[in-house]
């Protein structure tokens, strides 16, 4: 671990176990304190963190936001908040209360200086008081669109740099870091007058599940699977992100954002540049983001005629889900009635490099879809000559390897077996690898892996500028093209696995979609 919590992010070994790198006492901001993201992630992630004392006694948590509230309330409320979630028993009560003790907050609008007065003494009187070292993280949990607001707030009172080679200022920026490229490299420019980028935490909370880190395990510290990961063994790979609910009290938001910007440039596109990377030559923050970068490098952007014929955008109609019936997107509550907001996405890509080219990536995410399942399966070729007949191998499919990042985590092996009996027939069976049987080890949530390394300054979980730019480069011509209207959106009934028209994307290259 580095020595100086302020320097470059790839001294920091990132598979060390958090004893190794203890947080340093800090104090942690969160801007939009009341809302959501506070009560459903990030309170419920310091509670777990402070009752694995994995959390300094100089810690304290700072809610910024426009609700009037005294500190007593917000503790109270912070409180009641880990309680409803049956956090813990006495014991892990009795750590948390104490916690929530030394927890401040700060009400005020972000465009008023005096709120960031007001923050700026309050961090002060906590550097005195509990020896929070002058030490802080910045989180912002509130809408994009405040972004740049308290960004130069904090810039103008002095905050984003920190106050002595040994104290850090980091900053922690949720999800969607932009709504395109151009607005992309404008928050940068606005990030940038503040902030140095190694004290950039870019958030994908797919980064902090523990089956996409197990990609990298599985990928590089195993003999067996780098030498078959290539275009020589895999036919092709697919990529699903499927959901069963719909866009639930989300309505408006999700109108703005449709599921090209809300899950696949950030979450599939970085479970995809971990599945396509080439081995780093260090395992810290820089090593493995630049592979990334050189991997997403490689994708294809698509063209205006390419979009037409690759890309699928469809919206979910009134259906079945779980037993019970649920209204079609149109009818979500804060939807427009005749939105064309896409929930649902199929995509065919390239892969222009020496590993992967000639090998299609397909990739799909929705809402409604019959369940929640998100994996990764490589598809291999089929053995060049089978000395069966058609009949002994009918039930028979070309070998894959599948990631399951939720739920069930695991990994599965397909491939034949000859069933028992006096005939010689074969069928596809699976070897599989449970999380849940493999390991006694608790899994702690993303939010919580995810906010000890950005305390302890740790980057590699978190995404980099140009990461970033260049997910929006590959998602960029399809926004473009359904703006233009040059694709037209498809409908699936909930509950399905989406459009006729994404299944005859693959049926087009002879392939056909996984049921996982
Ligand atoms: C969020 C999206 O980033 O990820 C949500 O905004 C989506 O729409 C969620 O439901 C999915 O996350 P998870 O961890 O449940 O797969």
């Amino acid at each position: 671990m580095s020595s100086n919590p302020t320097a470059a992010a790839d001294d920091v070994n990132p598979l060390a176990d958090p004893e190794d790198r203890p947080a340093p006492p800090a104090v942690f901001v969160i801007f939009g304190a009341s809302g959501d993201l506070t009560s459903r992630k990030l309170m419920p992630a310091i509670e777990r963190l402070a009752v694995r004392r994995l959390l300094p006694p100089g810690f304290a948590v700072v809610g910024v936001a426009r609700t009037e509230m005294t500190d007593d309330d917000f503790r109270e409320r912070m409180r009641e908040l880990v309680e409803k979630g049956g956090g813990g028993g006495p014991e892990a009560r009795h750590v948390w209360d104490s916690f929530v003790g030394a927890f401040r907050y700060v009400a005020g609008d972000y465009d008023d200086a005096a709120t960031f007065d007001r923050l700026k003494e309050v961090l002060d009187e906590l550097d005195r008081e509990r020896g929070t070292a002058e030490n802080r993280l910045f989180y912002l949990a509130t809408p994009p669109s405040t972004f740049p607001t308290v960004i130069n707030g904090l810039k103008d009172r002095g905050l984003s740099r920190s106050s002595s080679e040994n104290a850090f200022s980091r900053i922690v920026i949720e999800k969607p870091y932009g709504h395109d490229l151009q607005s992309a490299l404008e928050l940068d420019r606005v990030v940038h007058e503040a902030f140095d980028e190694n004290q950039v935490y870019r958030i994908d909370h797919y980064l902090g599940k523990e089956t996409v880190q197990n990609v990298l395990a599985l990928r590089f510290a195993n003999a067996t699977y780098e030498p078959i990961w290539n275009r020589r063994y895999v036919d092709h790979i697919q990529v699903t992100v499927a959901e069963s609910l719909g866009v639930e009290h989300r309505g408006s938001f999700y109108e703005q954002a449709g599921a090209l910007r809300d899950i696949v440039q950030n979450h599939v596109m970085q479970v995809l540049a971990m599945t396509l990377m080439e081995p780093p030559v260090t395992f810290d923050a820089d090593g493995i983001r630049d592979e990334k970068v050189k991997a997403l490098k490689a994708v294809e952007i698509l063209d205006a005629e390419k979009v037409k014929t690759q890309v699928v955008r469809a919206q979910y109609t009134r259906g079945w889900v779980g037993g019970e019936e649920v209204a079609g997107y149109r009818d979500e509550e804060g939807v427009d009635p005749h939105s064309t907001t896409e929930t649902y996405v199929a995509m065919k890509l390239k892969v222009d490099n020496w590993r992967w080219a000639g090998v299609p990536v397909y990739v799909r995410t929705g809402k409604r879809l019959p369940k929640r399942v998100t994996e990764v399966a490589l598809q291999f070729h089929k053995v060049p000559h089978l000395p069966f007949h058609l009949k002994q191998v009918e039930d028979l499919e070309a070998d894959s390897l599948v990631l399951r990042i939720q739920p069930d985590e695991g990994i599965s092996f397909r491939f034949g077996a000859k069933i028992p009996g006096q005939a010689f027939r074969i069928r596809s069976v699976s070897m599989d690898f449970f999380y849940g049987a493999a390991f006694l080890e608790e899994t702690p949530d993303a939010y919580e892996r995810l906010l000890l390394d950005a305390l302890s300054g740790d980057a590699t979980l978190f995404i980099r500028s140009d990461e970033v730019q260049r997910a929006w480069r590959i998602v960029d011509p399809l926004l473009q093209a359904w703006e233009n209207d040059d694709v037209p959106v498809a409908k699936y009934e909930a509950g399905t696995w989406g459009p006729r028209e994404a299944d005859e994307l693959l049926e087009a290259d002879g392939r056909r979609w996984r049921r996982p």
